[in-house]
């Protein structure tokens, strides 16, 4: 198993070429060396890549993740390139924070964190980590919101770099990576035509805005819903329907989530759903739509494919859920394309040397990654693209800090 995670991981490196160019500094520099890095993020190739990357710069690190992100094959691979791994796929939930427990017995100084899941935990039932852990480097949006409500109840202890607020992450990886990889991993998991469907996107933040894009352009009838007027009225400008959830579900084929927030496809939205429909989150929250509440009301439920249940509901509709409710690019997919995860594993292994060697510097709460680094990382990507941008003359520069000339 671990020759084909090998094989994987091996893949996606050659399309990496930022994250190399930030191994060798790193590597050159010592940065990492001989320092404790936990990586929780979902097991795939891109990840593992991030993973070997920091190991090869001299790093001691350690993996884990949720059951439904692991690829047993790529956590294999990782394992057999020296990097200690706490995952297996459909792992419980319980076993899923004893792997997190092992990484935090390493004593890591930075983590890598997805969704803010080890931070909480080690704020909640390990506090004694905190002793020797500098700072977080955050990968989500919803991660990021999380810490930003610790920070203002006061009771984040370390410095926070928000990874997922840098612009070579969220304009690419949330729109772009989300936009092909979830409506990708859609349409493998069932084998079923975009072209005509009816589709159903809930938020229209950077993930929603990437699915409805790809959708349209594989012919779906995109219906966007909002909580927030901008996001709604941007949505209207960028040619889709805006309804209110409950209209939209009435007609739906295809329901995808990608809110961030708990319960947003809710009992009312899933009772308007018609017979057949399919639900997807994209998002980083497991429960966008009910799924407990679908699971109790269903009076059947079987796996009709590989990622695809179906609940039947006692008045004669069949839903079908895709990906277990879970991000489904991630749990019915290998995550979003490489080339996209240069950009965001070059922001998460900067962050982290940034945190090595700053962090001492910094007071406890959620810090952005420093514009001079996310600008750098967007100079790299352009130059290993071959693409060639032009620069402000001195005039012009001028004219930009001054402001009489506006006459
Ligand atoms: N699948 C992936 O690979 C992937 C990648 C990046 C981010 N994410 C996750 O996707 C989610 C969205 O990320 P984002 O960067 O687009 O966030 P965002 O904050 O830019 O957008 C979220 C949008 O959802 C809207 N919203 C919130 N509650 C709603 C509700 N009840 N009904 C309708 N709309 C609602 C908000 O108004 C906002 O416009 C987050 O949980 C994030 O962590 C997933």
């Amino acid at each position: 198993m671990s020759a084909e995670g090998e094989r994987k991981i091996a893949w996606v490196s050659e399309w990496m070429p930022v994250l190399n160019g930030v191994r060798e500094r790193l590597r050159q520099e010592g940065t990492v060396d001989g320092r404790r890095i936990a990586v929780i993020l979902p097991i795939e190739p891109k990840t593992a890549y991030l993973a070997s990357c920091l190991a090869d710069a001299g790093a001691e690190v350690s993996v884990a993740f949720q059951g439904a992100m692991v690829h047993d094959d790529v956590a294999a691979g990782l394992a057999a390139r020296g990097v200690e791994v706490f995952a297996r796929q459909g792992s419980s939930h319980e076993e899923e924070i004893d792997y997190f427990r092992e990484v935090l017995a390493r004593r890591p100084e930075v983590v890598i964190d997805d969704r803010a899941d080890v931070i909480r935990l080690a704020h909640t039932t390990h506090p004694e980590v905190l002793d020797t852990l500098l700072g977080a480097s955050e990968e989500t949006t919803s991660g990021v919101t999380a810490l930003r409500a610790m920070e203002a109840d006061g009771t984040l202890k370390v410095p926070c770099i928000a990874a997922n607020d840098a612009r070579c992450k969220y304009l690419f990886d949330n729109r772009y990576g989300s936009g092909q990889s979830v409506v990708n991993a859609l349409l493998d998991a069932t084998n079923l035509l975009l072209a005509g469907k009816r589709m159903v996107i809930v938020g229209y933040g950077w993930v929603g805005k990437g699915i409805a894009r790809r959708a349209r352009g594989l012919g779906a009838e995109v219906t966007v819903c909002e909580v927030e007027p901008f996001a709604a009225l941007e949505a209207h400008h960028d040619g889709f329907e805006v309804a209110p959830l409950v209209d939209a579900c009435a007609t739906a084929e295809v329901v995808l989530t990608a809110t961030g927030v708990r319960h947003a496809l809710g009992p009312e939205a899933i009772d308007a759903l018609p017979d057949g429909a399919l639900l997807a989150n994209a998002g980083g929250i497991d429960d966008e739509f009910d799924v407990t509440a679908l699971r109790s009301a269903a009076t059947a439920t079987s796996r009709v494919r590989e990622h695809v249940e179906e609940f039947r509901l006692g008045d004669d509709r069949s839903l079908f859920v895709v990906g277990q409710g879970v991000c489904v690019n991630l749990s019915a997919g290998e995550g979003h394309p490489a080339e996209i995860m240069d950009l965001t594993f070059s922001v998460q292994a900067l962050s982290a040397g940034y945190l090595l060697q700053h962090a001492r510097d910094l007071q406890p709460g959620v810090h952005p990654l420093p514009a001079e680094i996310d600008e750098a990382i967007a100079r790299a990507k352009l130059q290993a693209l071959g693409l060639r941008i032009d620069t402000l003359t001195p005039e012009q520069e001028a004219f930009l800090r001054g402001w009489e000339a506006f006459a």
